[in-house]
């Protein structure tokens, strides 16, 4: 009907991060212009690294005022060489983060077709999980401080906090997640043996919420042997939740055991619905490729895709993620994936195919 009118913030960020948003935001229009029912008003942001350097700051005055007014946001990636990474991503990803109360990260992961595992004995059916991870408190929370620097006596504490209210809606978004999947299990993912109350407050609150939903399997491990058993019997994993810390870490992991970081997805979520949520590849600004053409555009557009089916168009959605399945299943894949193609050739292949297929 034309009426349905997203506004759009992109931030492509730096490196990598301009090719693939650039690559995404032409798919983006291709699916538009097949559907031709709804609109996306795409605002670019030139919010960078190469923006700090000559300006000083990441996000403008009038910044957070032009997040609010969109939809959802299309993010690239943040880091520089010439900019420590700890400020790049405390200017920029981590208080969009934490100021859109975007609480929940959301990280979809499975084998494509046409991709292989580096496991041996791991068809691409026997890995398919969704991590729920904690957004916006546990260890990145940013508490902590330093005294006696640049003595040989520094202190430094990084202090991890655990709200009640910050896990149980993680554990209930979880949970979520996991009863609307056919297999209906969810790992949690703790260090309660180590450490003894935020972890254990974690657990607990876990189990609390679990009584809310008998219909769905639970199932703890300790976020080490997690790793063990992520590459031993990926098959009996499905819905997994973890901390920020253990989330972001795992979450890596799987991308890699799935075929490559370049195709993974994640979502920095606002389940309230009050700010926009934020849709970006798990990848950085892979400084040593940058400007080649090569990255993998797959993880952005996977990314483009969980962000339609947040704005509702599941259709286009489906529509998105059928065309990258057909297209790498197909051998259109690049450099780190073991094919042949650029970044602008797969970016070609899948709206080739959304045309075809829609
Ligand atoms: P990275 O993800 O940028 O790169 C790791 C390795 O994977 C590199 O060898 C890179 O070439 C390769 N790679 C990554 N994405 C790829 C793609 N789409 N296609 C093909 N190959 C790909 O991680 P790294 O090197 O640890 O960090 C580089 C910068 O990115 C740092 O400044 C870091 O702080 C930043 N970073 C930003 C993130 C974000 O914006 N959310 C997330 C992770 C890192
Ligand atoms: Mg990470």
């Amino acid at each position: 009907n034309g009426a349905c009118r997203y506004k759009i913030a992109s931030i492509p960020g730096d490196g990598i991060g301009i090719e693939v948003v650039e690559q995404t935001i032409k798919v983006l229009r291709a699916i538009e212009a097949v559907f031709n029912s709804f609109t996306l008003d795409i605002d670019t942001l030139d919010w960078s690294s190469k923006r700090y350097l000559e300006k000083g700051e990441y996000i403008p005055a009038d910044g957070w005022q032009r997040l609010k007014a969109s939809d959802a946001i299309l993010f690239g990636a943040v880091g520089s060489p010439e900019v420590p990474d700890d400020v790049s991503l405390w200017n920029l990803i981590l208080p969009l983060r934490k100021k859109l109360n975007q609480y929940i990260n959301l990280r979809p992961i499975r084998i494509l077709p046409g991709l292989s595992s580096p496991l041996k004995n791991c068809a691409n059916g026997d890995l398919d999980w969704v991590i729920v991870r904690e957004n916006s408190e546990g260890e990145y929370a940013g508490q902590g401080g330093t005294t006696h620097d640049d003595t040989p006596n520094t202190i430094a504490n990084e202090v991890a906090v655990f709200t009640r209210v910050g896990i149980e809606r993680t554990m209930r978004f979880a949970f979520e997640v996991a009863r609307e999947r056919p297999r209906r299990k969810l790992t949690m993912v703790t260090k309660s043996n180590a450490q003894r109350y935020g972890m254990v407050l974690w657990d607990k609150i876990f189990y609390e919420v679990a009584k809310e939903y008998p219909d769905v399997e639970t199932d703890k491990m300790l976020v080490d042997a997690m790793a063990v058993r992520m590459v031993l019997k990926p098959n009996t994993l499905d819905t997994i939740v973890a901390t920020n810390l253990h989330g972001d870490i795992l979450s890596d992991l799987a991308a890699a055991l799935a075929g490559s970081i370049g195709v993974a997805s994640s979502s920095s979520l606002d389940p309230t619905r009050q700010n926009p949520s934020l849709f970006e590849p798990i990848h950085g600004s892979a400084p040593d490729i940058a400007g080649l053409g090569i990255a993998n555009p797959v993880g952005t557009f996977w990314s483009a895709a969980e962000m339609l089916r947040w704005l509702g168009e599941c259709a286009a959605a489906d529509l998105l993620l059928r065309a990258i399945e057909t297209v790498t299943a197909n051998g259109a894949k690049t450099k780190d994936l073991g094919g042949m193609y650029n970044l602008a050739q797969v970016t070609e292949a899948v709206i080739v195919e959304v045309k075809r297929s829609f």
